[in-house]
């Protein structure tokens, strides 16, 4: 082994307990061939610097004033907060200049509950730091793994445990116990499954736009019209812009006695109008009238409500994890974790020129569950 000076001032040491060519930067540490850490040295503890409150008793004494100015603080905060709680009106606006009105009930409490927390936190820390011992403590790390010894004693307690239960000496308790416990998974695992809520069946499969519920209790389909939402009023085609997009809600639903908001969450619909020849599907077209096509608002992925129309892209995109459809290829999933395009609803004009569904969707809307193919 030898050492040779650096131009930087370092020790290098071509062979030895480094290696071929470690470099010694400091006492610190020694760098190695791949320009890592062999090892460190202990760099030892910095002086100890004392405080004033351990210099003197006048720095202790005004250093516990400190802490009980603000412990002080924090109980004017809580007193303040609890009358203000009572004296305040809960609904009276002050003006602040460039905010606006402002409830100022509020406002006081919130100051002052803040003063009532900061108060009790910085007392402690100040307590902490100033007066509490200050004492700098070596503690050597010791090995994790117990000695063989110790770890002995942990298998022969387990087994003397497992002797005294009696169970590997009778066979009766030790396969009843085995079958009652494995039984009891299962009531747990229903009630977890359970849990999750009713099988989709073909809920999502029949949408208000099947028809109305008749008395038989099963829609009975006839073409409704295509209602701007919220407004609930009808569309004519005219009102159709090309790069316009509507929200859509089947006529008639706001009429039904219970479930409304369910129904329409299920048949919410954009209505988009694209120059026609920039569709590319000939089912689109088909299915569309003029350019203007209807899909539904569900995201296929887990039915978040797809809402973003990029309309000089013609994309669509949902809001939750970004899934992007394009809507000039009959909403086929372009980005995202979606797997299956936005379902197209067919529509077509009525004698008055209002857009009308001509059927329903032809395939469930919203997520995929597992019955979805008998939809
Ligand atoms: S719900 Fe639309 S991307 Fe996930």
């Amino acid at each position: 082994m030898s050492d040779h000076d650096t131009p930087g001032g370092e020790v290098a040491r071509t062979d030895g307990e480094f290696g071929a060519t470690a470099v010694r930067l400091d006492e610190g540490h020694v760098i190695g061939d791949g320009g890592l850490p062999d090892r460190f040295e202990n760099p030892g503890l910095e002086p100890h610097q004392q405080r004033m409150s351990d210099q003197s008793e006048a720095g202790a004494k005004r250093a516990e004033k400190q802490v009980a100015a603000l412990f002080s603080l924090s109980i004017i905060g809580t007193i303040v907060f609890v009358v203000a709680y009572f004296a305040l009106d809960a609904h009276a606006y002050v003006f602040i200049p460039g905010i606006g009105d402002m409830d100022y009930s509020n406002a006081v409490l919130g100051t002052a509950l803040a003063f009532s927390l900061l108060g009790i936190g910085l007392g402690a820390v100040h307590w902490a730091k100033t007066l509490m011992p200050d004492e700098e403590i070596v503690e050597m790390r010791h090995p994790m793994r117990s000695s063989d010894a110790a770890r002995q004693g942990v298998v022969d307690t387990m087994l003397d445990g497992a002797e005294g239960s009696q169970i590997n000496r009778r066979p009766l308790i030790k396969y009843t116990l085995g079958g009652a416990l494995g039984l009891f998974a299962i009531p747990l695992g229903l009630q977890l499954v359970g849990g999750l809520g009713p099988l989709p069946k073909n809920g999502l499969s029949l949408t208000y736009w099947n028809g109305p519920i008749g008395p038989d209790g099963k829609p009975h389909f006839k073409p409704l019209r295509l209602m701007r939402d919220p407004e609930n009023t009808a569309i004519k085609v005219s009102d159709v812009t090309v790069g316009s997009v509507f929200h859509v809600q089947p006529e008639g639903l706001l009429d039904m006695d219970s479930g409304v908001l369910e129904a329409k969450a299920k048949a919410s619909v954009l209505l988009m109008r694209l120059p026609p020849d920039t569709i590319t599907s000939r089912k689109e077209i088909a299915w569309g009238h003029d350019g203007i096509v209807a899909y539904s608002k569900i995201c296929t992925h887990v039915g978040c409500p797809v809402g973003l129309y990029e309309q000089n892209t013609h994309h669509l995109l949902c809001p939750c994890h970004q899934s992007t459809f394009d809507v000039t290829d009959d909403c086929r999933v372009i980005f995202g974790p979606a797997k299956r395009p936005l379902p197209q609803l067919k529509i077509a004009v009525d004698d008055e020129g209002y857009l009308i569904a001509t059927q329903p969707f032809r395939e469930a809307v919203g997520p995929s569950f597992w019955e979805r193919g008998s939809a």
